[in-house]
């Protein structure tokens, strides 16, 4: 079977049982997508030829009036026979292609209660080019797979730093908290998603010029809003070493939502960043606190919600479980962020 592009006129070859997205990465095909779970309708298509199924039921990502509209979910949805798609294959020059890599696990640090912080070391040859925000799935037996987020920025990229988190009974991650994993080999394919960092827009000073152009003093360009929940902090912690490190003169509000202190398993690394960043304000917010805890209590986004009467300056990233990726998108644009300029990925 084949699926037809109506825009660009390419096609790739799906096997039955083979999601649309699956096989378009597979043919190098490159479509925009996120959770690939039929969950944040990242990858919505229009349906021109053919007829699709979808063999878990109908996809939450996608709304029924957009269903009726003759739009489906790509992760989702499997071929009854050839199809035509009307969507954009990705063409920016800075989208980088998938690739399936073996590596070892070089060092597996384990980080506050039930995080996991794994360098991953690619073969000599090979390196894996990504934007900061993007991440990898790890390939597992029977065709499995379990997706995380990149924590380095791509310009240290020698290895792939990834945080895991523990969840009681998961199949790759209770093998990990066993036993040190330490040396083991992994295959991992990637980069994947759309959820990145966009840089200013262009006539704004530019925060990814060299650094002894950003030197010279710059008028102010949009603060950027970062707002982590648990292990959402590794795509935002490639996009905050990304700003920081490539000396941008750009004002960076991170806040940093957990359970208790002992979960806040980046707070030291983060302020080391911060020691050096000057432009960068930090707030750990718990939502679980001890009585001792001198800090901030409560929900990450409500944090920002006290802190700020409008938000209409900033370009807003946030990365953590579905309930707060829900909270965030309901209440920052009610609050004046601009939908277009809020980027968000839910760890689904
Ligand atoms: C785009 C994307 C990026 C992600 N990035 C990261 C990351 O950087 N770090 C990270 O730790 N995780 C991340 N995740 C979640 C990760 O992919 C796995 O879902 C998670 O590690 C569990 O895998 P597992 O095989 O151990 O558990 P599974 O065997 O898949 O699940 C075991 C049980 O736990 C439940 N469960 C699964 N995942 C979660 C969860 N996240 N929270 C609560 N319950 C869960 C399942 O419903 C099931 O009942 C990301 C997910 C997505 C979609
Ligand atoms: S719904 Fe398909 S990638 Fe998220």
């Amino acid at each position: 079977m084949r699926v037809s592009l109506a825009r660009s006129g390419r096609s790739f070859p799906v096997e039955a049982g083979e999601s649309l997205l699956d096989a378009a990465i597979a043919a190098g095909v490159r479509l925009a997508h996120g959770c690939r779970r039929g969950n944040c309708g990242a990858c919505r298509a229009r349906l021109t030829r053919g007829e699709i199924d979808y063999p878990d039921g109908p996809p939450l990502g996608l709304e029924p009036q957009d269903a009726a509209d003759g739009l489906i979910l790509m992760c989702r949805a499997r071929p009854r026979g050839d199809l035509e798609l009307d969507v954009d294959e990705l063409r920016h020059p800075d989208e980088v292609a998938v690739k399936r890599l073996p590596c070892r696990i070089e060092r597996a640090e384990r980080l506050g209660r039930e995080v996991i912080v794994l360098s991953l070391r690619l073969p000599p040859v090979e390196d894996l080019a990504f934007l900061p925000g993007q991440y990898l799935d790890v390939l597992l037996p029977q065709g499995r797979r379990r997706s995380f987020s990149i924590a380095c920025p791509p310009h240290d990229a020698r290895s792939i730093e990834l945080h895991v988190r523990y969840v009681a009974g998961g199949a790759f991650t209770e093998s990990l908290f066993a036993t040190d994993p330490t040396g083991r080999l992994l295959t991992i394919e990637g980069p994947l998603g759309s959820f990145r960092y966009h840089p200013p827009a262009v006539g704004a000073p530019s925060d990814t010029a060299p650094r002894e152009a950003v030197a010279a003093p710059e008028a102010p360009t949009t603060p950027l809003l970062l707002v982590a929940g648990g292990t959402g902090y590794a795509p935002i912690q490639a996009i905050l070493r990304h700003v920081v490190e490539r000396g941008a003169r750009r004002a960076v509000h991170l806040y940093f939502g957990a359970r208790t202190a002992a979960d806040l398993y980046a707070d030291a690394r983060i302020r080391e960043i911060a020691r050096r960043a000057p432009l960068l304000s930090y707030v750990p917010v718990l939502s679980e606190p001890a009585a001792d805890w001198g800090g901030r209590r409560g929900l990450v986004h409500d944090a920002v919600l006290a802190d700020y009467e409008s938000l209409a300056a900033f370009d807003g990233y946030a990365c953590g479980p579905p309930a707060m990726i829900e909270a965030v998108c309901r209440t920052f644009p009610a609050r004046g962020l601009d939908p277009a300029r809020l980027y968000v990925d839910s760890f689904e």
